[in-house]
């Protein structure tokens, strides 16, 4: 029956159910999870995996590429599989758990986990399970719509489970681009110049007695949740347009740009639909996920190709993406995450870099992960890879939040994931900062100018005015600096004539 997708006859006899492969888990275990924001994830063993620990103690440190989808995250969370958790999630249950100290959770930079567990910096992975399209005569895993961590927890892995799924297309082989680097010391330059070079092969080569067991599944990924764009969304991708203009104009770079990473959510969806509209040709995407907007832009013939690691689709964009598939066969490629967001190769091919903060201060700092600087939200995922080495380091964010009750620049980040020096360029839907070359004094001037919303204005250049009469290279009022989160937290609202006047009723 699977004969087109198992190729390799010793390994047909490996079929097994959910069921008989979870007795190769053992409480303690690190396991190595495929899945990439919700793309590729494998989707029945953490179900089985949950429901072995109704009857018995089944405790696993779970890494994955990133995020799962299919609620398994949460499943697994509620039932107490897991211990430990990393390098990203963006499941509200698991992220109840992890924010009440029941999970430990480990947010990395999304290209640094397999580095660490090839250099012995973190523990080797005991189980690996990998969704697979098909498994190659030689026992190669072809993955699906994401590769992730995969190529390196299969090949490290002591023990192989493959998720077969039947419900994506066999002809997906060919999409990726399987490349591992070689250990330390003595390692070679990634031999990669251009987004469209191919350096690896076309599936996940194993030992195939490694491969235990095979479980069949026609489960779909799930559908991405991002919103579509909106009047400021859409704000926000007119200043990245014209800031560009300008970079063109300037002789920075053609009207090709460079090549564009563009983060995951909202916000990031949006701005890469308003490049539909701009007038730069011949784009190309050198990103760690493709979401519908980079289909768009495929389509309309503006971008030529994408390289990313997953694709993470709305559930009519996945459904003709897989119907033409064919006509995207030679406009992208799926490669691991240590390689889409390998720091040596954005600093060579000099990516333009759009990611999304929760919250910037005046000075540039950015948070994008900590709510109030304490409650984990997602993970930095791959940001901090492409922010730290990008041509130019974009970060954007909406200049309020819960109706306006939160201020997305504050005096001083309540957590700081991308530090000033990270950051060119501050983007909300009131206006764009360019910070290049400027001084932590210039820069507060402009980025409270440029992205504060106005109702937060005053209070923010009040502050900076105070502030810069107690000196210092980076003033600040080390008392006040965090005041807004505690207004907020007591208050339920960032402005100050609003707590006052709720302080005067209570009185
Ligand atoms: N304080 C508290 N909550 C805030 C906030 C702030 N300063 N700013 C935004 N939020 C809330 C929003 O209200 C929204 O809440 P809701 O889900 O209850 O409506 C939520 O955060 C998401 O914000 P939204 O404006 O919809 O943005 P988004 O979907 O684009 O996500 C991030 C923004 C920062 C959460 C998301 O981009 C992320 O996880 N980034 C880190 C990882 C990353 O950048 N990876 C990219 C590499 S590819």
């Amino acid at each position: 029956m699977f004969k087109d997708r198992i190729r390799s006859p010793e390994l047909e006899g490996k079929v097994m159910t959910a069921q008989e492969a979870v007795a190769f888990f053992k409480d303690g275990m690190n396991v190595g999870m495929s899945g990439f924001t919700r793309a590729g994830d494998c989707k029945v063993m953490p179900r089985a995996l949950a429901e072995r620990a109704q009857t018995e103690q089944l405790k696993l440190n779970v890494v994955t590429g990133a995020s799962l989808g299919n609620d398994s995250d949460g499943m697994m969370a509620e039932a107490g599989v897991l211990a430990r958790r990393s390098p990203f999630q963006v499941d509200s249950v698991l992220r109840r758990h992890i924010n009440e100290g029941k999970v430990l959770f480990t947010d990395q930079h999304l290209s640094l986990t397999v580095e660490h567990m090839r250099s012995g910096n973190l523990p080797a992975i005991d189980i690996a399970v990998i969704e697979a399209v098909a498994i190659t005569e030689t026992g190669a895993i072809v993955p699906t719509t994401s590769v992730g961590n995969s190529a390196s927890f299969a090949q490290q892995a002591k023990q192989i489970i493959v998720e077969l799924n039947l419900s994506m297309p066999v002809e997906m082989e060919g999409l990726h681009d399987i490349y591992v680097p070689e250990a330390r010391p003595n390692r070679q330059p990634i031999e990669l110049t251009d987004v469209d070079q191919r350096i690896g092969t076309t599936a996940i080569q194993v030992d195939p007695s490694r491969i235990v067991g095979i479980v069949v599944t026609d489960a779909l990924d799930s559908p991405s949740s991002v919103l579509p764009p909106d009047e400021e969304t859409q704000a926000i991708a007119g200043h990245i347009i014209e800031f560009l203009k300008g970079e063109v104009d300037a002789g920075r770079m053609s009207h090709s740009l460079l090549p564009l990473q563009v983060g995951i959510g909202t916000i990031a969806n949006a701005v890469t639909y308003g490049l539909l509209d701009s007038p730069f040709t011949d784009l190309r995407m050198y990103s760690e996920v493709l979401q519908d907007s980079a289909i768009a832009m495929l389509d309309s013939g503006q971008l030529s190709f994408a390289s990313a690691s997953s694709l993470t689709l709305s559930a009519p964009k996945m459904a003709q993406f897989l119907e033409g598939l064919e006509n995207y066969r030679d406009k992208l490629v799926l490669r691991p995450q240590e390689i889409s967001n390998h720091p040596e190769l954005v600093r060579r091919l000099g990516i333009i870099a759009i990611n999304t903060a929760l919250e910037f201060d005046i000075y540039g700092n950015v948070n994008s992960t900590h709510v109030c600087g304490t409650h984990m939200m997602n993970g930095i995922g791959g940001s901090g890879d492409f922010a730290r080495n990008a041509h130019l380091s974009i970060f954007v964010s909406k200049s309020v939040a819960k109706d306006g009750a939160i201020s997305s620049v504050v005096p001083m980040v309540s957590h700081v994931d991308h530090c000033e020096h990270d950051v060119a360029v501050l983007v909300s839907e009131w206006g764009l900062a360019d910070l290049r070359g400027l001084a932590p004094r210039e820069r507060a001037r402009v980025i409270i100018e440029k992205c504060a919303h106005p109702d937060y204005r005053p209070a923010l250049l009040d502050y900076l005015e105070r502030a810069s009469k107690r000196g210092g290279h980076t003033p600040h009022i080390l008392e006040e600096a965090l005041s807004w989160h505690v207004r907020f937290q007591q208050a339920g609202t960032m402005k100050q004539e609003q707590f006052q006047t709720q302080e005067l009723a209570t009185a």
